[in-house]
């Protein structure tokens, strides 16, 4: 009897020890397209099915080594790779020995003699239902196989959630910080405005006083003294002392001389006394801004928009004249007063006036424009623009300037504009941006509420 290599694995094993059965077997299977191998002994079967199994089994009850429900039971309670569709083909009729087939684990029952058509269609069913299983089997297999690269993606994204979470936190608390130090910031705006221009007439104050000084301390003054101190020592008398003396025909000459450099003195004095007194009531005016706009937070003013911007260029007199930027100002006639925290509209207009001064200083010194209006938006509302001829601002920028600590500048925070939208926003108005392109300048349009 010719016995298949160990570990292939054939369509169909019979185990089977009566060689009558057996050659009967092969005539049936010669025609079919299974492999089929053969085992006479059911020691042997159980050997060769721990390492190779079919698709079909074959099996008989009486086999010398063991019997076939043994077989059968050993069968189903191995974890085979593949299931293994039993058939139990036999003598034993009896209704309980089919039974015992059953319970042992067969697929199927046929009892000899048997019909070859039927055992064939029998097989048939049997490869049928083998194959389902195995396509089912693989099936299984590669879900699991999915279902774990799943857990490990899940496990991935949960390890990379955590990491997320733990920098959307430290981002949070980085932005509550840069938040603070902005508001501190945009507090700090009008103060600093105001001590850099008290600073700025300061020095032009501290110039016109040095030159003052200068001026008396070598005034010809002295000369005049001198010439009098002569003039009354004269024992002879002053005309005498005129006609008589040498020097007394130098005199007139010597006092237009010093009366003439007298003259110069007092108007360089004169003026630079009056620089003196209109920097001394900037710094006044200066100060009483500052006061007035030191406010309590939540309490709204009635404000004149025309007055309140004043204020606020007031504060870059010095810078302006420096830079040599033109500002013109255009209030519509019908412009009425708004109800506002007036210590955050001056903030807002600080924050524009100096970014639009950064904007104008790119171009020539005689071509530096910054123009301000405001007038009635809707019946509710008014509108003031500010705009500069700039550096204006690139299309893909417009929407990125307002964003919390966006610059273009080497010295910006990126804190201003962000600032400035809050505000407005918390006045109830907007803050919006336009410029038709680079170095095409810029406008920004803040509109308020009326009440
Ligand atoms: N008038 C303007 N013309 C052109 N670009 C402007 C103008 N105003 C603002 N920008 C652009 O918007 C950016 C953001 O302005 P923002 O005032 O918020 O910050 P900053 O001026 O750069 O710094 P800071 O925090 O000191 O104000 C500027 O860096 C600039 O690129
Ligand atoms: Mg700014």
């Amino acid at each position: 009897m010719e016995t298949p290599p160990p570990n292939s694995h054939n369509d169909i094993l019979i185990v089977e020890d009566s060689a009558l059965y057996v050659s009967h077997f092969e005539k049936v299977f010669a025609t079919t397209p299974y492999s089929v191998a053969t085992i006479t002994n059911g020691l042997a079967a159980w050997e060769r099915l721990q390492t190779s199994q079919p698709k079909i089994l074959l099996l008989d009850w009486n086999l010398p080594g063991l019997d076939g429900p043994t077989i059968c039971r050993r069968l189903r309670a191995h974890q085979c790779e593949r299931y293994v569709f039993v058939i139990m083909l036999t003598s034993m009729q009896r209704l309980e020995d089919v039974l015992t087939g059953f319970d042992a684990g067969a697929d199927d029952y046929m009892v000899k003699p048997f019909e070859s058509a039927v055992l064939k269609a029998k097989v048939r069913v049997g490869i049928r239902l083998w194959e389902l299983e195995a396509s089912n089997t693989s099936k299984v297999q590669l879900l699991a196989r999915a279902n774990l690269r799943q857990q490990d993606l899940i496990q991935t994204l949960e390890e990379k959630n955590r990491v997320i979470s733990q920098q959307t936190q430290d981002i949070q608390n980085a932005q509550v910080q840069l938040v603070e130090t902005a508001r501190r910031a945009g507090m700090a705006e009008i103060a600093t405005s105001v001590l850099h221009n008290v600073g700025n007439l300061l020095n032009t104050a501290m110039t016109s006083s040095t030159v003052i000084r200068e001026t008396v301390g070598h005034s010809r003054v002295v000369s005049l003294t001198r010439l009098a101190e002569v003039l009354r020592n004269q024992p002879q008398g002053l005309l005498e002392f005129v006609r008589s003396d040498p020097r007394g025909a130098k005199v007139t000459e010597f006092i237009s001389e010093i009366a003439a450099a007298l003259g110069s003195e007092h108007q360089l004095v004169a003026g630079k006394l009056a620089v003196l007194a209109e920097s001394h009531e900037q710094i006044r005016q200066i100060i009483a801004l500052q006061q007035s706009y030191a406010g309590v937070t939540g309490v709204k003013d009635s404000v004149h928009l025309p007055g309140l911007i004043e204020d606020a260029t007031r504060l870059f007199i010095e810078s302006f004249k420096k830079h040599e930027i033109a500002i013109r100002c255009d209030f519509s006639p019908e412009l009425p007063a708004i109800l506002v925290e007036k210590h955050k509209l001056l903030q807002i207009l600080i924050n524009l006036l100096t970014n639009a001064r950064d904007a104008t200083k790119s171009r020539n010194r005689e071509d530096r424009h910054i123009r301000i209006t405001a007038a009635c938006g809707t019946p509710d509302t008014v509108t003031m623009k500010l705009t500069d001829n700039g550096v204006g601002i690139s299309p893909e920028n417009q929407e990125r300037i307002f964003n919390f600590g966006f610059t273009t500048k080497a010295d910006g925070h990126g804190f201003g504009l962000h600032g400035c939208a809050n505000l407005a926003r918390e006045m109830g108005g907007t803050l919006k941006a336009s410029s038709p392109g680079q170095g095409q300048g810029a406008t920004f349009s803040l509109t308020l509420p009326i009440k």
